[in-house]
């Protein structure tokens, strides 16, 4: 009887780590910023000058982990866990801008976030810059 108990559990306990397996695939490293981030929409939108800016700030602040194109591959990169980002694939370029935005300013380890450091208006520049990066 008791056998057959811890075997169900042992079913039931590898049924769990399949599915959480499976949702990690889909979800990546699973960083989803919260809803309400999605409300927020970029002011400098459009603005040529805004993703010049950013590409200065981008290459002060961001290059040495997620490199020169924002594929991830910076020098910092490989002794970082967990990798950073690569911000042209298809996942970020699906996330809004508000999202993005959110990242940039909570970050998280080992990322820093950027609120204290950058005003909202460089970052909002980097927004713009990185939807820049994705359209090539
Ligand atoms: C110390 C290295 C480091 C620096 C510096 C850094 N990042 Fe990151 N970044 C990371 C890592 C690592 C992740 C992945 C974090 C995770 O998924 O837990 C990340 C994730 C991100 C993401 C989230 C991508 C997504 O949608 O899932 C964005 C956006 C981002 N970084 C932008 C920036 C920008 C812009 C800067 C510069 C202002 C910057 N990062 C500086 C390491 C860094």
């Amino acid at each position: 009887m008791k056998t057959k108990r811890n075997f169900a559990f042992v079913v039931l306990l590898f049924a769990a780590l399949l599915v959480l397996s499976g949702y990690s695939l889909i979800q990546g490293n699973g960083w989803e910023a919260p809803p309400e981030a999605d409300k927020l929409t970029n002011p400098l939108q459009n603005k040529v000058e805004a993703a010049r800016s950013g590409k200065k700030l981008f290459s002060k602040n961001c290059v040495v982990c997620h490199g020169n194109q924002g594929e991830g591959n910076g020098m910092a990169a490989i002794s970082l866990h967990p990798h950073p980002t690569n911000l042209v694939s298809p996942k970020v370029e699906a996330e809004s801008d508000g999202a993005i935005f959110w990242k940039i300013s909570t970050g998280r380890s080992p990322m820093p976030g950027y609120s204290s450091t950058l005003s909202e208006e460089k970052r909002w520049q980097l927004v713009s810059y990185i939807r820049t990066l994705q359209a090539k």
